[in-house]
């Protein structure tokens, strides 16, 4: 009897044991590729105050100062707002005029290569420089811009503090040193470590009992993800974006009707502006960071081709595509799972089949993306400001 009770209780026990699940090498391999995170901290190599404390500090004033914009009306946070995950909840942006895209979160950007829906811009601070001559948002104009630096004395003396000279004649020159500290400021946005990320660590450590707390619906979620709904290959990597440009079958139709191309305006649009990395405003003198704009080149499949947006924070910022065409993730994940395939390119991609999710597999991927939230930061307004003491 003592027998059958004790082999009792070590089925039972195995049974126990058995409950996780089992990993198979190529599932672990996919899962590790998809950290260690927070990222470690590199410096931007075209931007000479990248990192640097009174550059991020200037950035941050800058951030949330009107006079960047043609009228003095608009601020980088009336789109990016801080407390919306640094995006604004609208399907479509909306400043001086409407806009057709849907306003980007600024987090994690230092892991991307290309900046925008479409890349048109090719480092962070050209990105924030479109941003202010943009007519639909800023309309600033880069002399008037320069000039108002260089007349208020809040600006100019910050200015000097963080560039170690007076603001200079050349307009563009100054306009690009401001959307450089812009930059600064954006690259210290990278958001908290998520359930997903101690999954992830407990995994390499084959710590069962830390695996054992990550919902069992978040794991199988993560086994589709990364199995056979193949969202790993585009949606890769510590920020769950490889930054690559891809069709998914949303249409590049805008709401009026007219055709917005993506990648195919992107790309042009980059090698073409003197502010890009080619440009004199690249502040790596050997240009290795310009390698990619070099090389980039102009391919049919461009067409309504767009950046994979990062899936950290994901729940935080609807609607969702690059014309926010879906107010939820469900709606994302229908549209995947029911991929209009004659949509997508004749020539273009061929990574996507409808994947006929079953309703219990919808929720699993839910689950899953929700596992990948951690909070975005919040700008410090308590921080020592380090430019408070001389440019007040
Ligand atoms: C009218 C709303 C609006 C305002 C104001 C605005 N943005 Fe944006 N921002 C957008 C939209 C829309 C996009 C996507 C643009 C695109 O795809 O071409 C974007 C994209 C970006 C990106 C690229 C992000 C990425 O993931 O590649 C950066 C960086 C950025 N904005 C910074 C700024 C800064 C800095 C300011 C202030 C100087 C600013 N924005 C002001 C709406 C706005
Ligand atoms: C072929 C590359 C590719 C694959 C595979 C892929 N995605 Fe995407 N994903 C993208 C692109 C590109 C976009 C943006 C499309 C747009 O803006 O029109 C996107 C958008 C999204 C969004 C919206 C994010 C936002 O901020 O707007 C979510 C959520 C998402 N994908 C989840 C998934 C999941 C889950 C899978 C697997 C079932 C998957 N993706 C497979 C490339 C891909």
């Amino acid at each position: 009897m003592l027998g059958l009770a004790g082999a009792l209780g070590v089925s039972a026990l195995h049974a126990a044991a058995a409950m996780p699940m089992d990993w198979t090498p190529s599932e672990r391999a996919r899962i590790a590729a998809h950290g260690p995170w927070p990222p470690a901290p590199a410096p931007d190599r075209s931007n000479r105050v990248s990192g640097q404390s009174a550059a991020i500090a200037f950035g941050q004033r800058l951030f949330f100062d009107g006079r960047l914009s043609a009228g003095a009306t608009v601020n980088c946070a009336g789109c990016h707002q801080p407390s919306r995950a640094w995006t604004d909840g609208r399907a479509t942006a909306q400043a001086l005029a409407p806009g057709v895209r849907n306003t980007q979160t600024l987090v994690n950007l230092p892991l991307q290569r290309w900046f925008g829906w479409g890349g048109s811009s090719d480092s962070l601070w050209m990105a924030s420089l479109r941003a202010i001559v943009d007519p639909r948002e800023m309309g600033a104009s880069v002399a008037p811009l320069a000039r108002r630096v260089r007349q208020h004395p809040d600006l100019s003396c910050a200015y000097r503090q963080v560039f170690e000279q007076a603001p200079p004649a050349d307009d563009d020159l100054l306009a690009v040193d401001i959307a450089k500290a812009l930059a600064a400021f954006q690259e210290t946005l990278v958001t908290a470590r998520t359930p997903f990320d101690a999954f992830r660590d407990a995994l390499l450590r084959n710590d069962h009992e830390a695996m054992a707390r990550y919902p069992a619906a978040a794991q199988r979620g993560l086994r589709l993800f990364v199995g056979r709904g193949n969202c790993t290959l585009c949606h890769g990597g510590p920020n769950f974006s490889h930054g690559a440009f891809h069709d998914t079958g949303v249409p590049f139709f805008t709401r009026r009707g007219e055709v917005d191309p993506g990648r195919h305006v992107g790309l042009r649009e980059a090698q073409a502006s003197p502010m890009n990395l080619l440009g004199r405003f690249n502040d790596d003198a050997s240009r290795d960071t310009a390698i990619a704009t070099r090389h980039a080149r102009l391919e049919h499949r461009h067409w309504g081709a767009w950046r994979t947006p990062s899936l950290r924070n994901v729940t935080a910022t609807a609607p969702y595509m690059h014309d926010g065409s879906f107010e939820t993730l469900r709606d994302v994940l229908l549209h995947y799972s029911d991929l209009p395939e004659e949509r997508l390119h004749a020539d273009g991609e061929r990574l996507l089949r409808p994947l006929r999710l079953s309703p219990a597999e919808l929720d699993d991927l839910l689950a899953f993306l929700r596992s990948l939230d951690g909070d975005a930061p919040l700008p410090d307004l308590n921080a020592r400001d380090p430019l408070q003491a001389r440019c007040p």
